[in-house]
C-alpha cells in the first residue's frame, strides 16, 4: 500500500470513531487547563538544552524540571542564566491567578513558563512535563507539540488521604503517591496514621504507641511492628515540598483508639463488645494532657501546622463511657446531659488546645455537631448520605472539604465484577462517577464559596499489597485530579477518556498495576490480593 493510502484508511478510521477532532484538538494534559490553544509546529527538547532561569530563588524548580525529564525520558538539560539558545525559561512575573496559576507559551524556538508564585511556576513544569513525557522520541530529541496555555485551579484543596493504620504500606509507596498526585497537580496529602489496627507514628514522649501499638494490622494482629520514625516522616515531608504538596497527619480521637489504648491502657475510655477500647477517656483530666503532649510532638514534626484529629464513628464505641473513670463526674460538673455532650466536650477540648499549635484544625462532618472556632476548623464531609450534615456545616460557617464516600472513597471497587475491594449495596465509584461529580443535587453547594475542595480516600481494610493499592488508585486520581483542578469548566467525558488512554502508557510505562476502563481484561484483579 502507498503511503497516502495508509493516510486516507487511519483518516476514514478515526472519522468513523469520531477520534478525529479529539485527536487535533485535545489538550494532552491532565487536568485540562483553562484556556489552551494549539500553537504551530512543535519545539524539541535536546541532550543539553538549557533550562533558563535568571532567579536563584527558581534553581529548586529547574533542578525538579532536569531530574524529572531525565529520569523518565533520558535526556539532560543543562541549567544556565540565559545566553544558550534554545531553552526552557521559567521567569517569575505574569499576571496572578490565585497562588496556583501559571502561562505556558510555546515556539518552535522556547518554551516560557511564567507565573508570579513558585508555586505556579510548579505546575507549569507539571503541565510542560505531561506534554514531553507523551512525545515523541526521534534522533534530533524530543518532539513537543506547541500550546499556549492559560491555567489556575479551581480549588485550593485537592487532596489525598492514605491510611496505613490497617495496613502500612511504607516510605517508597509514599514517594509512588505522592510523586502521582504533583503530576496531577494535587497539593494535600492527608495521613491517616492512627486507628483501631495499628499506630504509626512514633512519639519520642510515648514510645510504646509506636513500639506496642504500631505491632498489627487489620489481617493480622500478630504482624510485625511497623511505624514511621521522626526521620522517616521528616524525608517523606522534604519529598511532598519540593512537590508543593502539604502533608496533614490525622490522629484520629476520642474514637478509633484501639492501638493507642494498647500502649497506654491507663487512658482507655472502653468500648463496645464489637469495638473493645475503641476510645480514649474523656473524664480523665490525664487523657488530655497525654493527647495534647502528643499533638505537641507532631506539631513540631509537620510544618503544615494542620492536624486532623478525626472525631468520626466514636458511637461505635461511646457506650463504654458510662463506667469510664470520671465521665460521670464530668457530666455533672459540666452540666453534659448525656454521652453525645460528652463527646462535643471532648471535640471541642482538644480542639481549643490543638489550635494553640496549630493554624487549623481538621475534623469528620460529625464535628459540625459541636462549636468550634469557624474561621479556624476545616469539616471533612465523608457520609455521602447524610447531605444534611454538609448543609450544617456550611450553614455554621465552617469552611468544608468534600470526600463523600460515593464516589470519593477509593476502596470501594470501580468495576461491578470486582470482588476485591469494598462493596455495599449498588455503591460503585466507577471512573465515569468519579468524573461526574458533583450530581445535580450538589451543584449548588459547590458554588458556595466555602467549599474548599474534594478529597479522595484510601481506606486500607482490604488493601493489604501496594498492586492491589496501585488498581484501586489508578486511574480514579486522574479524574478526581480534572474535578479539583479543572472544577466543572469544559467538562467532557469522552474528552478526558481520549487523554486518559494516552496517560495509561505512562502508568504501564513506570511499572504500575492499573485497572484499564478500556479493556478490564487487560488487568484483572490478582488472586493473591
Ligand atoms: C470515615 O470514613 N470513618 C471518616
Amino acid at each position: 500500500m502507498k503511503r497516502t493510502e495508509v493516510r486516507y484508511i487511519i483518516f476514514a478510521f478515526l472519522l468513523m470513531t469520531g477520534q478525529l477532532v479529539l485527536a487535533q484538538r485535545s489538550c494532552p494534559v491532565i487536568p485540562l487547563p483553562t484556556v489552551y490553544e494549539q500553537g504551530e509546529g512543535s519545539f524539541t527538547v535536546r541532550e543539553g538544552s538549557v533550562i533558563v532561569v535568571k532567579d536563584s530563588s527558581l534553581r529548586a524548580l529547574a533542578a525538579f524540571l532536569q531530574t524529572s525529564l531525565k529520569q523518565h525520558t533520558g535526556i539532560g538539560l543543562k541549567i544556565g542564566g540565559g545566553n544558550e539558545g534554545a531553552a526552557v525559561i521559567l521567569e517569575k512575573n505574569g499576571a496572578a491567578h490565585g497562588t496556583d496559576g501559571y502561562a505556558l507559551q510555546m515556539t518552535k524556538n522556547a518554551v516560557v513558563i511564567s507565573s508570579p508564585t513558585r508555586e505556579g511556576l510548579f505546575y507549569g513544569i507539571v503541565t510542560f512535563l505531561q506534554m514531553a513525557f507523551q512525545s515523541p522520541r526521534k534522533e534530533s530529541g524530543l518532539a513537543i507539540s506547541c500550546w499556549d496555555i492559560q491555567d489556575s485551579a479551581r480549588y485550593a484543596w485537592r487532596g489525598l488521604m492514605l491510611d496505613e493504620s490497617r495496613h502500612f504500606f511504607g516510605k517508597e509507596t509514599v514517594k509512588m503517591i505522592l510523586d502521582w498526585m504533583a503530576f496531577y497537580k494535587l497539593n494535600r496529602f492527608h495521613w491517616h496514621l492512627t486507628d483501631a489496627p495499628g499506630w504509626r507514628l512514633e512519639i519520642k514522649q510515648y514510645p510504646r504507641l509506636a513500639s506496642v501499638g504500631g505491632r498489627g494490622n487489620y489481617s493480622d494482629p500478630g504482624a510485625p511492628v511497623q511505624y514511621y520514625t521522626t526521620a522517616d516522616i521528616q524525608e517523606i515531608i522534604q519529598y511532598a515540598q519540593e512537590r508543593y504538596i502539604t502533608v496533614i497527619p490525622e490522629i484520629d480521637m476520642p474514637g478509633h483508639a484501639t492501638a493507642a489504648n494498647r500502649a497506654y491502657p491507663e487512658f482507655s475510655g472502653g468500648g463496645s463488645e464489637k469495638y473493645p477500647d475503641f476510645t480514649f477517656n474523656p473524664g480523665k483530666a490525664e487523657t488530655y494532657r497525654y493527647l495534647t503532649d502528643i499533638l505537641r510532638e507532631a506539631a513540631e514534626l509537620f510544618p503544615s501546622r494542620m492536624i486532623h484529629l478525626g472525631g468520626d464513628e466514636v458511637s461505635f464505641g461511646i457506650e463504654g463511657w458510662k463506667d469510664a473513670a470520671g465521665v460521670q463526674q464530668l457530666m455533672r460538673d459540666e452540666s453534659l446531659p448525656g454521652l453525645k455532650a460528652v463527646e462535643r466536650y471532648f471535640i471541642q477540648r482538644m480542639t481549643d488546645s490543638a489550635l494553640k499549635m496549630y493554624r487549623k484544625v481538621l475534623l469528620w462532618d460529625e464535628a459540625a455537631d459541636a462549636s468550634l472556632p469557624v474561621n479556624r476548623t476545616i469539616i471533612f464531609w465523608w457520609r455521602h448520605d447524610k447531605p444534611e450534615q454538609l448543609n450544617k456545616a456550611l450553614q455554621k460557617g465552617y469552611p468544608v472539604v468534600l470526600c463523600p464516600r460515593l464516589p470519593f472513597y477509593f476502596d470501594f471497587v470501580q468495576n461491578r465484577t470486582h470482588k476485591k475491594g469494598r462493596k455495599r449495596k449498588d455503591w460503585l465509584n466507577s471512573l465515569d462517577k468519579v468524573y461526574g461529580f458533583p450530581d445535580k443535587e450538589l451543584s449548588a453547594a459547590m458554588e458556595n464559596n466555602l467549599i474548599l475542595g474534594l478529597q479522595a480516600n484510601l481506606w486500607t481494610e482490604l488493601v493489604r499489597s501496594r498492586q492491589h493499592l496501585e488498581y484501586l488508585l489508578f486511574p480514579r486520581i486522574a479524574a478526581l485530579s480534572e474535578r479539583a483542578w479543572t472544577g466543572s469548566h469544559n467538562s467532557n467525558y469522552q474528552r478526558f477518556l481520549f487523554t486518559l488512554k494516552a496517560h495509561l502508557q505512562l502508568y504501564r510505562k513506570a511499572g504500575i498495576y492499573y485497572y484499564n476502563p478500556f479493556e478490564p481484561a487487560e488487568t484483572p484483579e490478582l488472586q493473591e490480593w
